[in-house]
């Protein structure tokens, strides 16, 4: 199946407290690529790979946490399309004219079921990732490719009380895939659900918390495991809050790192994992196996991992 309608996360707006120290995180550390400063004091970035104009904005606010996230969809008319079975839902959608938020096209709004704000667009500037589009090459100049080595934003996980509905959201209006969920051993409840709109393992996750609209990570992607062993040595010299070192996830099976931006908005670096298709199989895994299943090299289940979220 060709991959049309949603595409993937293609911007995520995170709060933070203290611009000067979050551009040091960002952009120094992890290496991202500062593209605009708004009027209003927002800052934009880029991974190197990504094609569009910003996929990270830093919101300057008092308290942690993300304003919003949106999925760019393949072409306007998915918008046009989208919006009644949205409403059909059960959820209220707002026009955004194009330009309301920079370099963008129109976008439509709304609140999912666990509470978080989400936006769909289909436009957005494209500036390119530094090579040509005739004759590229592999390798961008020296100097485009810095810090953790990120080429791209890959997924968002999400915390709240109602995982299920915004999980049978995007299953049965936007057709993702459940790849994987974690139950409760004795009531099956669903404890997290991992789902995909491409041959990702996951492209957006949620994780049942007692509070709506909670945020637990981004997650850029690193082209390979030992580029996540570099950026452990790099978290480590610049001594970035660690919330779990470099591990591999039985969910997913990515091989990860998650620490912490000044403001104690969780990160995570990550690779690998494996190929979905659409016809493979739901993988499930319960309480019985937890430790496994978030953190596979040693099977501890971390009470901070599942616990603090902004
Ligand atoms: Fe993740």
């Amino acid at each position: 199946m060709a991959l049309r309608g949603l595409l993937r996360v293609g911007e995520v707006c995170i709060r933070v407290m203290d611009m000067k120290k979050a551009r040091r995180h960002y952009d120094e550390i992890m290496g991202l690529h500062e593209v605009m400063e708004g009027p209003d004091g927002k800052v934009y970035y880029k991974c190197w790979d990504e094609h569009d104009h910003h996929s990270i904005i830093l919101n300057p606010s008092d308290r942690p946490g993300m304003d919003y996230f949106a999925f760019k969809v393949s072409s306007d008319s998915v918008l046009t399309d989208l919006e009644p079975k949205i409403e059909k839902f059960g959820l209220k959608v707002k026009h955004i004219a194009a330009g309301v938020y920079p370099k963008s096209g129109r976008r439509l709004e709304f609140v999912l079921p666990t509470g978080h704000t989400m936006h769909l667009y289909a436009e957005k500037e494209q500036i390119g990732n530094t090579m040509p589009t005739l004759n590229p090459g592999v390798t961008p100049d020296d100097g485009v490719v810095r810090g953790c080595h990120i080429n791209r934003v890959d997924h968002l996980l999400l915390g709240g009380q109602h995982i299920q509905e915004s999980a049978r959201l995007f299953m049965e209006v936007f057709d993702f895939d459940l790849s994987e969920r974690f139950v409760e051993k004795e009531s099956q409840m669903p404890l997290a659900m991992f789902l995909t709109c491409s041959t990702k393992p996951h492209d957006i996750a949620f994780v049942l918390q007692p509070e709506q609209n909670k945020y637990h990570h981004t997650s850029f992607w690193l082209e390979s495991s030992h580029d996540v062993t570099k950026a452990a040595d790099r978290l480590g010299k610049y001594r970035v809050p660690i919330d779990v070192g470099p591990n591999r996830h039985g969910i997913t099976r990515g091989a990860t790192i998650y620490f912490f931006d000044p403001s104690g908005n969780r990160c995570e670096v990550f690779a690998e994992g494996y190929v979905h298709y659409p016809d493979t199989p739901t993988l499930t895994w319960d309480t019985t196996d937890a430790g496994h299943a978030t953190f596979s090299q040693d099977n501890i289940v971390r009470e901070s991992f599942l616990q603090v979220l902004t």
